[in-house]
C-alpha cells in the first residue's frame, strides 16, 4: 500500500475524481441539457478514461460503484482500461451524508455497515485505493464538536477497513466554502477538524504512510466580501495543515470544492511555490477537471476528441501547478495548439 500511496502523489501528477454518485451525475448531465441514463454515464466515463496520454498527468482515478462494474466498447473493464494507461483505479465507498440527530444543519457520512465485504469485492474488481468524504459546514457555532468527532470516527473506521483489505484510504474531511466567513474562520475550522481526524486515525491504528488526505484549501467563504488571493490562500492553507497533519502522511490531494477550474489550478500552483513541506501537495479534482470536458462534449459522439483535449489540457495545467510552474499564458498556448 505504501508504494501505491506514493505513486498517487508522484511529481507532476494528481488524481481525477470521477466518482459522482448517480444523482450527482444526473445534475452534471442536466446542466448540459442531457438526461442521465446508464449508457450515457458509461459513454462519458469511457471518454474520460480513454483520453490519449492521460497517464502523463493523472496518477489515479476515483470511480463510483456503478462505473467500476462497467466496460469500455472493446470489452475491457474500466479498471483494466485505466491500469493499462498507467493510471491507478480507486473507488468511492461512502454512501453519502445523513442529518446528524440533535444537530440541525449538520450531517454525518454513512456506509460502514457491510463495508468489509464490499472492500473484498472492490479488490476483486481491480480497485487499489478508496475514498470516503465527510462534510462539515461553517455556521453559527458549527461545526459542533459532536459533528467533527462523529465524522472523524467514521473516517477512521473506514480507513482501518480499507487498509485491512489492502487498499490505500483517501481520508476526505471537506469543510465547505459556503458562507460569508473569512479566511481566518476557515483556517480555524480546518485545523480543528483535521486535529480531530488524526486523533481518531491514531486511535484506530491507521498506518499514515499508507494513506492520503483530501482536504479543502483554506479559502474565504463564497459569500465573503473580501476574497483572498492565491498567495493568501497558499499561506493560510499550509499554515493550517502544518498545525494538524502528521509528517508521516505522504501526500495531500486537495478537492476543488466549487472553485473555478482556473482558480483551483492557480491556488495549487501557489501552494507548490512555497518551500518544500513534509507532504506532496497535489490535486484530486472533480469539477475543476471535468467542467470544461462536459461543456466540450455535450453528449455528441463527434465531440469526444475535443472533450478529451479539454481534459488533457486541464490535467496538464494542474500537472504544471504540481511543480509550481503554472503560468496563465500556458492556457492560451495549449488552447491555440488544440
Ligand atoms: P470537487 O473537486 O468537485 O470538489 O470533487 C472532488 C471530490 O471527489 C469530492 O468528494
Amino acid at each position: 500500500m505504501i508504494p501505491t500511496a506514493q505513486a498517487l502523489v508522484s511529481p507532476g501528477k494528481g488524481i481525477l475524481a470521477a466518482d459522482e454518485s448517480t444523482p450527482t451525475m444526473a445534475k452534471r448531465l442536466a446542466a448540459i441539457g442531457l438526461e442521465s441514463t446508464e449508457e450515457r454515464r458509461r459513454a462519458y466515463r469511457q471518454l474520460l478514461f480513454t483520453t490519449p496520454g492521460i497517464g502523463e498527468y493523472i496518477s489515479g482515478v476515483i470511480l463510483f460503484d456503478e462505473t467500476l462494474r462497467q466496460r469500455a466498447d472493446d470489452g475491457r473493464s474500466f479498471a483494466e482500461v485505466l491500469s493499462q494507461a498507467g493510471v491507478i483505479p480507486g473507488v468511492k465507498v461512502d454512501r453519502g451524508t445523513t442529518p446528524l440527530a440533535g444537530f440541525p444543519e449538520e450531517v454525518v457520512t454513512e456506509g460502514l455497515d457491510g463495508l468489509r465485504a464490499r472492500f473484498a469485492e472492490y479488490v476483486s474488481l481491480g480497485a487499489r485505493f478508496a475514498k470516503w468524504r465527510a462534510v462539515l459546514r461553517i455556521g453559527d457555532g458549527r461545526p459542533s464538536a459532536a459533528c467533527r468527532s462523529a465524522n472523524a470516527h467514521a473516517l477512521a473506521r473506514y480507513a482501518a477497513l480499507a487498509q485491512e483489505a489492502g487498499l490505500v484510504p483517501i481520508v476526505e474531511p471537506e469543510v465547505l466554502m459556503d458562507g460569508a466567513h473569512g479566511l481566518e474562520r476557515c483556517a480555524e475550522v480546518t485545523v480543528a477538524t483535521l486535529r480531530t481526524v488524526y486523533e481518531h486515525l491514531a486511535r484506530y491504528g491507521v498506518v499514515l504512510e499508507a494513506s492520503l488526505l483530501k482536504p479543502n484549501m483554506v479559502l474565504s467563504g463564497a459569500d465573503c466580501r473580501v476574497q483572498a488571493d492565491a498567495d493568501q490562500v497558499a499561506d493560510a492553507t499550509i499554515g493550517a495543515l502544518r498545525q494538524a497533519v502528521p509528517a508521516a502522511v505522504p501526500g495531500i490531494v486537495f478537492l476543488s470544492g466549487g472553485q473555478s477550474d482556473l482558480q483551483a489550478t492557480a491556488n495549487l500552483d501557489a501552494l507548490n511555490r512555497r518551500p518544500p513541506q513534509p507532504w506532496q501537495l497535489s490535486f484530486s479534482y472533480g469539477r475543476a477537471l471535468q467542467a470544461p470536458v462536459l461543456r466540450a462534449w455535450g453528449g455528441e459522439a463527434e465531440h469526444v476528441g475535443a472533450a478529451q483535449t479539454a481534459l488533457l489540457h486541464r490535467a496538464a495545467m494542474n500537472g504544471a501547478a504540481r511543480r509550481g510552474e503554472y503560468r496563465p499564458e500556458l492556457e492560451q498556448a495549449v488552447v491555440a495548439h488544440a
